[in-house]
């Protein structure tokens, strides 16, 4: 049975007072789930985060970090200091890193194998942009994008890799895919995993969606058999909407 997550991906959003009060009431109202619960806030607030879960079943996670291990990356974080404050996943590869700091696919398979070599877990994110789906293109850039980053990787990585299908032009819009394009794509995924490498990896990786989902939307959203949960921007900043979306699941 693969994992069911709802992930909270913060982005450059709370200062670390807003960090733990945000935390603190996600703690207090944590319904009883199946899902693995997660939250990503900036780096500079992920030992206050991990701090203020004490206890908490809510794992915290990175946004980011560098391929090398060391050196000369002014303003860089490396696997090694996330694991150091016990972080063990890390989001690679989101639209926005992809389009305002310049992370193609190359840049990410580098990220993902050093992530994967210092045994964290990756949440892998990609998706297609709007042009994409107007042209029709959207399942071939999907798989290009999986192909380039992920497909050179062993077998055996593949229990490490968490998969995020986002839309580029679903992200932060309001506009979500409908259930059944976000159905649609994912049982894409899972066929060319399994063409890839076989039905077993494609049927025990956890597919993500993520884009505009909120607590109006996804419940129908997860009921989708190929959606696991979802990576939730804009909706995980307010505690009771993130609660209402894991309920959902
Ligand atoms: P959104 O962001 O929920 O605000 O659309 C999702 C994401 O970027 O992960």
């Amino acid at each position: 049975m693969r994992s069911k997550i709802v992930a909270g991906n913060w982005k450059m959003n709370k200062n670390l007072a807003e960090t733990e009060a945000l935390l603190t009431e996600l703690a207090a109202k944590l319904p009883d789930t199946e899902a693995e619960v997660m939250v990503a806030p900036t780096y500079v607030n992920l030992s206050g985060a991990i701090r203020t879960l004490e206890g908490s079943a809510i794992q915290v996670i990175a946004q980011n970090m560098h391929f090398a291990d060391s050196g000369a990356y002014t303003g860089e974080i490396s696997a090694d200091m996330l694991i150091h404050i016990r972080i063990d996943t890390v989001i690679l590869g989101h639209s926005e890193r992809r389009a305002y700091f310049g992370e193609d696919d190359e840049i990410l398979a580098k990220k993902v194998g050093t992530a994967l070599e210092k045994n964290m877990r990756v949440m892998f994110c990609f998706g297609e942009e709007l042009e994409d789906r107007k042209s029709g293109n959207h399942f071939s850039v999907v798989e290009a994008q999986l192909k380039n980053a992920l497909f050179d990787l062993p077998s055996s990585a593949w229990g490490n890799i968490i998969l995020a299908y986002e839309p580029v032009w679903a992200i932060g819009t309001g506009e979500t895919a409908s259930p059944e394009q976000a159905q649609e794509m994912h049982a894409f995924i899972r066929k060319t995993i399994a063409e890839a490498y076989d039905t077993a990896i494609a049927n025990q990786v956890s597919v993500l969606y993520g884009g505009s989902v909120k607590p109006s939307n996804a419940e129908e959203i997860f009921s989708k058999p190929d959606v696991d949960g979802g990576l939730i921007g804009g909706a995980s900043l307010v505690a009771d909407d993130f609660v209402a979306i894991i309920k959902a699941i």
